[in-house]
């Protein structure tokens, strides 16, 4: 077999896969930083040949015109896995919608409803033997590629080829389009005071020999930098971070402890900067696996002193957490938090953790005016999808300190959260708890 005679009859320019797009097409798009952006970016230049055409993505990184431009609506409708800014800002224009699922089910899940006849991805070039490597996520890529009927992938000599679920061979690809733009890059913020003292906090509650998870956003990404003096900690995470890397070149995270794929960091994503991309690139150590396998609360229950590490926007006195939405607004989405706090419960000494500031400035509707409420509320906002139940969550961090719920009644909930919301909402969450009778 010549690969790369077989590879060349594969490659086509933008404006010609296009053309493989009809009405009422179903895509699928592939995730975050490893999205395809030639296409994606020219999607809009056949609105005027198709419609009812549904891309179903999860955290676009880019800016597309195909559904922030509402006069497309007509001929491209997106469903989102997960909110990004981007989908978040075209939700008004009332041509994007959101999909809830759990992670590890997302793929499975939409097959159920709608199978889609095109992939959209991208990959770092091919090897000797005819593989190429689908790079940043397998999280719910390769479920699909089995199933669509088209598969077209961008491949890109700046994706770094990493291995585990994301190996594909060239003949399970229909077109290819090669492009060479920079991997889009996640901005790392420097951790505050505040995220300091929240990362001491849970410091306290990982042992050395864990297995860690950290989730998306400021706070457990800020973590890392107070896990410095750990020993022989291990990764087993649905989303890949630049924290870990310098965990890794610590000499933190070894993996030798532990009890599923030893010495192996597993993930189902990467998403970072380029000193991420850099570190996975042809590292056998990393290795990014199926979504519906690493995310299963099971799997990763097997995971000796499993730690899942999340944050939340909203939590109740009771432990709920409402971590997607703001009220009915979608914010972001579900993704991993349920199975990775349900599988670190599944796990011999495990702790699911879910750590955020005691407050948050919001603006005020109508004015440039900003307010500071407490996130930990007496009940969730009116509409407030709950991510997380009460059920699944061990520990509460704060930088109030630590509250364990694990066993805990309401009412003794309820007593632990007051003392780790901020002291000026105190007194007011204890008016509101006796009046609920939860108190
Ligand atoms: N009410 C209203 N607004 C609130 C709020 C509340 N209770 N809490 C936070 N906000 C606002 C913030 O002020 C901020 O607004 P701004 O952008 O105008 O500054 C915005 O919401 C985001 O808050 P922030 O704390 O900065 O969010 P983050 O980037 O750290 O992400 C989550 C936090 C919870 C949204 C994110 O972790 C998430 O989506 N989680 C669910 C999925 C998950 O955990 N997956 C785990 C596996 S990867």
């Amino acid at each position: 077999m010549d690969i790369k005679r077989i590879y060349k009859s594969k490659v086509i320019n933008v404006e010609k896969v296009l053309e493989k797009i009809n009405s009422h097409d179903n895509i699928v798009s592939a995730l975050a930083a490893a999205e395809p952006k030639e296409i994606l970016s020219k999607l809009h230049t056949i609105a005027k040949n198709v419609e009812n055409v549904n891309v179903t993505t999860c955290l676009p990184m880019g800016s597309y015109d195909y559904f922030e431009n509402p006069k497309y609506k007509n001929s491209f409708f997106m469903d989102g896995w997960f909110y990004s800014p981007t989908i978040r800002k075209a939700h008004k224009n009332g041509n994007v919608s959101f999909i809830p699922n759990h992670l590890h089910l997302s793929g499975t899940k939409r097959l159920f409803h709608r199978k889609p006849n095109v992939f959209i991805g991208t990959a770092a070039p091919m090897d000797k033997h005819g593989n190429v490597s689908l790079s940043l996520s397998a999280t719910y890529e390769r479920t699909m590629i089995e199933n669509a009927d088209l598969v077209i992938i961008e491949i890109n000599p700046n994706m770094p080829r990493t291995f585990g679920d994301t190996i594909i061979h060239i003949n399970d690809i229909d077109y290819i389009v090669e492009a060479d733009y920079k991997v889009p890059e996640l901005t790392v913020v420097e951790p505050t005071q505040k995220d300091r003292i929240i990362g001491k906090n849970i410091a306290k509650l990982v042992e050395d020999g864990s297995t860690i998870q950290l989730g998306i956003g400021g706070i457990p990404n800020a973590v890392t930098r107070e896990l410095m003096d750990k020993k022989d900690l291990g990764i087993h995470t649905e989303m890949m971070t630049d924290g870990m890397v310098d965990l890794y070149n610590a000499g933190v995270i070894t993996g030798k402890k532990k009890t599923l794929m030893p010495g192996k960091m597993v993930a189902t994503f990467a998403l970072g900067t380029n000193k991420l991309y850099d570190f996975i690139d042809d590292n056998p150590a990393v290795m990014i696996m199926n979504g519906n396998w690493v995310n299963d609360p099971y799997i990763i229950g097997k995971n000796k002193k499993m730690v899942s590490i999340n944050t939340t926007l909203q939590i109740d006195l009771t432990g709920q957490c409402a971590s997607e939405s703001i009220g009915h607004k979608q914010f972001s989405g579900t993704g991993g938090q349920a199975d990775t706090a349900i599988g670190a419960q599944n796990s011999p000494e495990g702790k699911s953790i879910i750590a955020l500031y005691s407050t948050a400035k919001i603006r005020v509707a109508g004015s440039d005016e900003r307010k500071v409420i407490s996130k930990i509320v007496p009940r969730l906002d009116y509409g407030a999808a709950v991510t997380l139940s009460r059920n699944d969550v061990d520990y509460v961090v704060t930088e109030y300190g630590i509250a364990s719920l694990r066993g805990t009644s309401v009412k003794e909930r309820v007593k632990r959260l007051i003392s780790i919301a901020h002291p000026d909402f105190r007194d007011n969450l204890e008016n509101e708890a006796k009046e609920l009778m939860i108190w």
